[in-house]
């Protein structure tokens, strides 16, 4: 293990995908569980926990699905009367201002005791706020502050938040929709709040789990709003042909009127309204329903003009991450899963570091039977831009979870520390590390 790399990777994602005899409908809707990786004096060691959420917690205790959630639904399940009733915490994690969160996105964050992963609670930065929903992908300012949006269905409108570097809240700002879109993650520039908002929307179709509320309407066009981060009340709308997006890397400014931004383009949520439920019930062929592809976009908030420029030389791809320290600036490089193979092929089996000043890009593939989980780029204490690439993998075949280190610039020489977990964990979503 390189001998400086300390600290801890907390990672998220839904996990107890049975109560009882009861099986979830839909991937994300499994109570979650938060993993632990502790890099210590050259040790690795693991510790994971069930998150209890009231949902969650009320389930166990009954031994069966009691509340519908984002995919899953039936008469007999309840909705739990509020935006938590259904809150799993099953998606991301943020450490900020001396506390670990849960975060889902139709509901509260729950703060995690770092220490033993056990659950203290919802987590609400006011009586006004708290309850709403806060999405699962905050963004961090230069400040240190934190920028976050939620959605809401009923009343449609999309919720923007700002929190300080101590973990006070600045501001809630609600800009008022007409029909909601499904908006996963956005993004800061230096100046700008970039919202990109697919055309998958609440309808007024009944439905107690959220895929039943939102409908895809791809005759309509994804799009774009630019607020100025100094008067929310400035917004720039742009719109540019159709597509589904669940992750960009970063954004930033380019001159006081364009933007750039990098991300997966989908041509439509199939994943998520399709796959996900397939993967659930035993139905999934393991291909991708959807075409998904690496994009560097740059708009001109003048000209309304929007540039994609798209990258389908790395596949199917996902979970792009980027440099912390390249936050809010035209970052360098941009990480991601990839399946060479494209959407035909099983899951992602290539790790993927781009070069974005050059085009280049460099690998490290999977073993056969292993599982691509997100990985993150780390930055190395006391390098400008050194940095680790660090991530997860399910070797389904021997039923294990490795754990991989890379040196960030020789990807292509595959990892300098590996390690094999003597158990399975169940395939997560998103994490964040956190230094010693
Ligand atoms: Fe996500």
């Amino acid at each position: 293990m390189p001998p400086n790399l300390e600290g801890h990777l907390f990672r998220n994602g839904p996990a107890w995908h049975n109560v009882g005899p009861d099986r979830f409908s839909h991937w994300f809707d499994a109570p979650d569980m938060v993993q632990r990786f502790s890099f210590e004096n050259g040790r690795l060691a693991h510790f994971g926990k069930l998150v209890k959420t009231s949902r969650n917690a009320a389930e166990a205790q009954a031994g069966h699905i009691q509340f519908a959630g984002f995919g899953t639904s039936g008469p007999h399940l309840g909705t739990g009367g509020s935006a938590d009733g259904q809150n799993t915490a099953n998606i991301s994690l943020l450490n900020h201002a001396g506390e670990l969160l849960a975060l889902w996105e139709g509901g509260s964050p729950h703060i995690i005791n770092r220490e033993t992963l056990d659950t203290e609670g919802r987590k609400s930065w006011s009586d006004e706020s708290g309850g709403l929903p806060f999405g699962a992908h905050p963004r961090e300012d230069e400040d240190g502050s934190i920028w976050n949006i939620g959605y809401s269905a009923n009343p449609a409108a999309l919720i923007i938040y700002h929190i300080s570097s101590e973990g006070a809240l600045y501001n809630t700002h609600v800009i008022p929709q007409s029909a909601t879109p499904m908006v996963h993650d956005f993004m800061i520039t230096r100046s700008k709040i970039v919202i990109v908002m697919p055309p998958y929307v609440a309808s007024s179709g009944d439905g107690d789990s959220i895929v039943e509320l939102f409908e895809w309407k791809g005759q309509n066009p994804t799009q774009l709003l630019v607020i100025d981060k100094n008067d929310l009340s400035q917004v720039t709308t742009l719109e540019m042909d159709p597509f589904w997006v669940f992750h960009f890397g970063n954004a930033y400014d380019i001159s006081p009127t364009e933007i750039g931004f990098d991300f997966a383009l989908h041509d439509d949520p199939g994943f998520m309204t399709k796959d996900a439920f397939a993967v659930m019930d035993g139905s999934w062929d393991g291909a991708a329903s959807v075409k998904s592809r690496y994009v560097e976009a740059r708009i001109d908030l003048i000209r309304k003009t929007t540039c994609l420029q798209e990258s389908p030389e790395f596949g199917q791809v996902e979970f792009i991450q980027t440099d912390a320290r390249e936050n809010l600036s035209a970052h360098r490089y941009a990480l991601m899963l990839a399946q060479p193979g494209g959407a035909s092929e099983f899951g992602f089996n290539r790790r993927v570091l781009v070069d974005r000043t050059t085009g280049n890009a460099s690998s490290f593939d999977a073993d056969e039977a292993e599982i691509l989980e997100e990985h993150l780029i780390v930055p190395k204490p006391g390098h400008l831009d050194g940095f680790w690439i660090i991530g997860t993998s399910l070797d389904w075949r021997q039923g294990i979870t490795n754990l991989s280190v890379y040196e960030g610039l020789h990807l292509n020489d595959g990892p300098v520390f590996k390690a094999a977990l003597d158990l399975a964990l169940p395939l997560g979503l998103h994490g964040t590390f956190v230094r010693a």
